[in-house]
């Protein structure tokens, strides 16, 4: 059975709950690591909170909402091994998985309605990497972690 791990600042709070719901009422396990309040925090805590489940290999995929999806994502893109990918169409949650193996989606509880923000989940949540000429280029990436 598929696991994910979900996070969110203030700004992503609605849009997360909603998307948790969808992903529990598809039978899929979902763990929170918040915030679970309404009340103004900083993105970036929830972002290491979750990466920091994904970089010890409890879990393969996460998605972090903010208020926008990209403070999410470039804290995220700071820890090694996370490609995060901010989105706010289907096609690019489902190439993102694709060709980049993104393994965090970001989005925007101000910026897209539950309906789409679902539908990008699904996308994600769905769709395997197709490895091939795309390895290279993930290995370019994490090459220039190394540098860093
Ligand atoms: C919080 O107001 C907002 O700045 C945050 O949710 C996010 O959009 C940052 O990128």
């Amino acid at each position: 059975m598929k696991k994910i791990v979900i996070g969110c600042d203030h700004g992503g709070l609605e849009l997360k709950n909603d998307i948790i719901k969808h992903l529990e009422s598809r039978g899929i396990e979902v763990v929170d690591v918040g915030t679970y309040t309404n009340a103004s925090c900083n993105y970036p805590d929830y972002a290491r909170a979750l990466c920091q489940r994904i970089q010890n290999g409890e879990f393969e995929l996460g998605i972090l909402v903010c208020g926008t999806g990209i403070g999410m994502s470039m804290a995220a893109n700071k820890h090694n091994g996370i490609r995060a990918a901010c989105c706010s169409d289907t096609f690019s949650a489902r190439m993102t998985r694709m060709h980049n193996n993104a393994n965090v989606l970001c989005l925007g509880g101000r910026v897209v309605g539950a309906g789409l923000a679902c539908d990008m989940v699904d996308l994600f949540v769905d769709t395997e990497y197709e490895g091939g000429r795309h390895d290279l280029r993930v290995a370019m990436m994490a090459e220039i972690e190394k540098d860093n």
